[in-house]
């Protein structure tokens, strides 16, 4: 039975803290007896009432730049977080330590896999399962790659186009096809993939990296209305100029500067812009966003 009024809730707050029966005057001669255990349980543990409590998120590319701030936030809303990346296991181990500071039981785990091969995808979500003995909630692909000399078509190789679709766009497509065969049903599923701001700035010299990504934006489109029923979402969240390794690889001094200046707010964004994007999305309250690309660039574009 929900009663609303003020007294109440009022009397209700009182006598749970005294951890005594209550008793509720609904009628003439009939009173309501209520055990307000649950109250003071959620009290005394405000830590279960954490919006990811539990749920498993692996985070591609979470061993440096947009994924490690991704994957503390995530930590920080309760998640068990899959820290992966593909070269240098020294950031990830870092960050799994720190995530596990001051935590019993291992809250986080790093995976090594190439997002660009999907037999490795496959190995990096059955790493997931095993490590926390659950379903994955929530797939973040943050991992990605640009060509640092930053060149017109005219100018791009072979090699530098096929490494970029390899990893940002056929990695995405193994993570989200991953994630869309194996993510839990009915309730909190999330696919989350990086995708960037060039897809609509369009500047010279992102036309092989724009259009990974431009492709990448296409498919979450499908694939949300594919995952009708399950209720799993996909989104892309499209960053703009974030100082990272990656935004700083093969730029001046001035060309930085010069984006700066292209920056309403005037500073590049930072990875701590783009994680709590993230981190709503991965939540229970981002549900009736599906299927969408959420642009965060400070107004770049
Ligand atoms: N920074 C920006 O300005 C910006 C703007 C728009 C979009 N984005 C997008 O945001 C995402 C993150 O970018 P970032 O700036 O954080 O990049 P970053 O600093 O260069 O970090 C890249 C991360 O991805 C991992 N990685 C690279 N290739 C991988 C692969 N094949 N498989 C698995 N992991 C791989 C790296 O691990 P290792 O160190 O082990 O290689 C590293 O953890 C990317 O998708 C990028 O395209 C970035």
């Amino acid at each position: 039975m929900i009663l609303q009024s003020r007294r109440f809730q009022t009397r209700y707050k009182e006598e749970a803290n005294s951890n005594v029966h209550i008793h509720v005057l609904i009628g003439a001669n009939q009173t309501l007896t209520v055990q307000p255990v649950d109250v003071k349980q959620q009290m005394a543990t405000p830590s279960e009432s954490l919006p990811l409590q539990d749920r498993v998120a692996i985070v591609t590319g979470s061993s440096r730049g947009i994924g490690r701030e991704i994957a503390l936030h995530l930590a920080s809303l309760g998640a068990r977080i899959v820290v992966n990346y593909t070269s240098n296991s020294a950031p990830a181990d870092s960050l799994v330590a720190q995530i596990n500071a001051n935590s019993a039981a291992p809250r986080a785990v790093s995976v090594q896999a190439d997002v660009s091969d999907p037999d490795q995808v496959k190995s990096l979500f059955d790493s997931a399962e095993r490590a926390f003995d659950s379903p994955i909630h929530v797939l973040v692909n943050s991992a990605g790659v640009i060509d640092g000399t930053y060149p017109s078509i005219a100018n791009t190789s072979v090699e530098s186009f096929d490494r970029m679709f390899a990893v940002n766009t056929r990695g995405a497509f193994a993570c989200a096809r991953e994630a869309a065969n194996r993510l839990k049903r009915g309730g909190g599923g999330r696919i989350i993939l990086l995708t960037s701001s060039q897809v609509a700035a369009l500047r010279p010299g992102f036309g092989a990296y724009s259009a990974s990504k431009a492709a990448v934006e296409t498919m979450v489109k499908v694939l949300a209305k594919e995952l009708k029923g399950t209720q799993i979402t996909a989104n892309c969240v499209a960053p703009g100029p974030i100082a990272t390794d990656m935004f700083f690889e093969g730029r001046t001094e001035e060309t930085v500067n010069r984006i700066v200046q292209e920056c309403p707010l005037g500073r590049l964004g930072e990875t701590k812009d783009v994680a709590p994007v993230v981190g709503f999305l991965a939540t229970d309250a981002s549900e009736w966003v599906n299927g969408q690309t959420l642009r965060v660039n400070g107004g770049y574009v």
